[in-house]
């Protein structure tokens, strides 16, 4: 399952991160060019991690993970890559993981997991520095069920029921995203947890991809 993750989501990665994703967050790529502090968290197999640590050789990059398993390949894929000097992995949950202060705080594909998306944001919103930005790259969904009543709705729901829906249910927390998160309901995550800013920034029939500051 968690080999079929990272293979479905890594194509996207590839052809968007580094040359749509990062540059349409204000000033973020500039900062990574010249060597920043950046978090993933949800990182998997480190599919994104591994990407930006090759575009970007003057920063630091710290997967972030809850899953062993998934850490440890993680780092053998980092090693794999070369770029182990730079990149390191935590096995953390996404509400209490170390670290900081980040420049950038990435979440791919995995706020929706989380069985307390606003514990997660909290601590999001804790160890990000001054200026710096959450990124958000979300399945593409829209708010209503029926705006999601199409081929790439379908998929995820599918996936989502059987996997993220849960995988949420089953960690504490009294509320998790749910099948289908909708722009609405993670903006409310983000100002609940005090971020001001929130901008859909780029999307693909994929992914969206949200820019939230303070
Ligand atoms: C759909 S996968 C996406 C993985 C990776 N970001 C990618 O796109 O290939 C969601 C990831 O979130 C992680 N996850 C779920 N809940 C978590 C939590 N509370 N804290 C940390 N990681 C969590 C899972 O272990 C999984 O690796």
């Amino acid at each position: 399952m968690f080999v079929g993750c990272e293979r479905f989501f890594r194509p996207g990665y590839n052809a968007n991160l580094v040359d749509g994703w990062i540059p349409a967050l204000d000033g973020v790529e500039e900062k990574l060019l010249a060597g920043a502090a950046v978090a993933d968290v949800g990182c998997g197999h480190g599919a994104s991690t591994v990407l930006m640590a090759q575009a970007f050789p003057n920063s630091l990059f710290t997967g972030v993970d809850y899953h062993r398993a998934s850490v440890q390949e993680a780092r053998k894929r980092a090693a794999e890559a070369g770029v182990h000097n730079r990149v390191t992995f935590e096995q953390a949950a996404a509400h209490d993981f170390d670290g900081g202060p980040y420049d950038l705080v990435a979440t791919f594909d995995s706020l929706h997991d989380m069985g307390n998306p606003q514990a997660a944001a909290a601590r999001i919103a804790t160890v990000l520095a001054p200026g710096g930005t959450w990124m958000i790259v979300e399945p593409s969904a829209g708010d209503a069920v029926a705006d999601n009543l199409n081929p790439v709705g379908r998929v995820y729901y599918s996936f989502s029921s059987f996997l993220c829906v849960p995988n949420a249910l089953s960690q504490e927390g009294d509320y998790a995203l749910g099948a289908q998160a909708g722009e609405q309901a993670i903006r409310s995550i983000t100002e609940a947890a005090g971020f001001g800013r929130f901008e859909r920034v780029a999307e693909t029939p994929f992914n969206k991809v949200y820019e939230v500051r303070f």
